[in-house]
């Protein structure tokens, strides 16, 4: 299979030019001028953008959370995936704490192998470490997975306490692991949703009160504190506010190796959406929570000045109607998260591109480039390149459509973007040389993903 895209305008995190890019079996093979076709497939992509496969480095598809399981499948996650421009996923395996790491490892592996239309890995999960736990963890990295997530939230489910955090901290340092973690203090949590719910105050507009802004820059300064006495690489996931940007940026003036990723939803929502009346705002129940708008410049700036380094998803999708419902008179059982892998990538461009907030080249580096170096896929993923992996996403800057679940591919019943506006979408996407869409729409096999077994480097 020979694919050759003319005359697009390609579109990496550092470069911008006009060129033909040839494509043979899996990787890119010759990117130039005038380009023979050969017995090729030929795709116009005058007037369009060719991009980078995105990478969404923090996806949730299988997990069993707050009582109930989130809606996805491999099969209806990575087709949403594919029309909105993500060519590879990255999901957090996450064990309840009385599991076998490697058991569960292997469980997060089966909804995957066999049925994913992208390629994929996850990043491990620790929520118990001891000696059983710690010797399964080698082993898993070295079947390939060279991230660990941590919990500082959640306490009871996937929290740990301190003594397991430091030595999960020196076991990653150890072994050149880089360690993801939510940064919430879960017992300052708990105290105020307690207090909250003492008060009366049920409905899911209490659900940000419950975990201001000083209660995840607190988890970020202790876990800012781990790492800076282990000297083991971090990456705050689903930073959501300027006191946490400010605590991880001065935790990295004094040395602290700490890379921050914010998530779509805290770009273009604010915690007025998680206020609408008749239980409505519980479709916008996260954590940490939406915020005051306020904090959306300041993030959008640190996109710019690429102090966050990553856009990603916490895709985590939940009906409304049967399992969001469960948390009515209580917002604590709201089963958190905001189902978004479809949308990243239009509302990045949207919302980032197209208003000017950040250049054509910082969303390739926030939605692709930048995932693919942390997390050891680079250049095979995250660029455009001889010998690069074929994943590209053919970008038409000038459509123009509306966000609907009544069309959308995630398995879920509602969209937190209902009726809203995007500019331009992906018209053709290939992984590893396949056409999977085409016309915007999945054209592609189930089962082409494969795993991508990585290898440390955060030595
Ligand atoms: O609300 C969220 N973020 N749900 C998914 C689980 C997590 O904390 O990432
Ligand atoms: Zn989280
Ligand atoms: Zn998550």
């Amino acid at each position: 299979m020979s694919l050759l895209i003319k005359n697009g305008r390609i579109i990496t995190a550092t470069d911008d030019y006009v060129a033909d890019i040839h494509v043979d079996g899996e990787t890119i093979v010759a990117i130039g001028t005038d380009l023979a076709a050969g017995d090729a497939e030929v795709i116009d992509a005058t007037g369009k953008y060719v991009f980078p496969g995105f990478i969404d480095p923090h996806v949730h598809i299988y997990l069993p959370f707050m009582g109930t399981y989130a809606k996805d499948n491999y099969e209806t996650a990575s087709k949403a995936a594919l029309v909105g421009g993500t060519t590879t996923l990255i999901e957090m395996c996450c064990p309840s704490r009385a599991d076998s790491p490697l058991k569960a490892f292997e469980l997060w592996r089966s909804k995957a192998d066999g049925l994913s239309a992208v390629d994929y890995s996850f990043h491990m999960g620790v929520t118990r470490f001891d000696e059983s736990t710690e010797k399964e963890l080698r082993e898993i990295v070295s079947r390939g997975i060279p991230s660990f997530k941590i919990f500082l939230a959640y306490e009871g489910a996937f929290g740990i306490n301190d003594e397991e955090l430091f030595k999960t901290l020196t076991l990653a340092k150890e072994l050149g692991v880089i360690v993801t973690a939510h940064c919430e203090n879960a017992i300052a949590v708990a105290q105020l949703q307690s207090e909250l719910l003492a008060a009366g105050k049920t409905g899911p507009e209490f659900h940000e009160p419950s975990r201001p802004e000083t209660i995840e820059t607190c988890g970020v300064q202790h876990l800012m504190t781990f790492a800076e006495v282990t000297g083991a690489h971090v990456y705050v996931v689903h930073t959501s506010c300027d006191p946490a940007v400010q605590a991880i940026q001065a935790a990295r003036y004094r040395g602290v190796h700490a890379w921050i990723e914010t998530v779509i939803p805290y770009l273009v929502l604010d915690k007025t959406f998680a206020e609408e009346p008749e239980f409505e705002g519980a479709k916008y129940v996260m954590s940490p929570p939406i915020r005051d708008k306020r904090n959306q410049p300041i993030l959008w700036d640190a996109i710019r000045n690429r102090l966050i380094s990553t856009v990603a998803t916490d895709h985590a999708p939940f009906d409304f109607v049967a399992q969001k419902s469960m948390g009515v008179g209580d917002f604590t059982k709201i089963p958190n998260g905001i189902p978004s892998v479809e949308d990243r990538i239009n509302l990045l461009y949207t919302h980032g591109v197209v208003t000017g907030k950040i250049d054509l080249n910082t969303f390739v580096d926030a939605g692709s480039t930048q995932a693919a170096k942390l997390f050891g896929l680079y250049p095979r993923k995250g660029a455009i390149q001889i010998g690069s992996d074929a994943d590209l996403v053919i970008y038409d800057p000038d459509y123009t459509g509306n966000i609907s679940q009544t069309t959308q591919q995630m398995n879920v019943d509602y969209s937190a973007f209902e009726g809203w506006e995007i500019k331009g979408r992906p018209s053709l996407v290939t992984v590893r040389g396949e056409v999977q869409v085409r016309d915007g729409q999945f054209a592609g096999t189930i089962g082409r993903g494969q795993f991508l077994a990585r290898k440390p480097s955060h030595f």
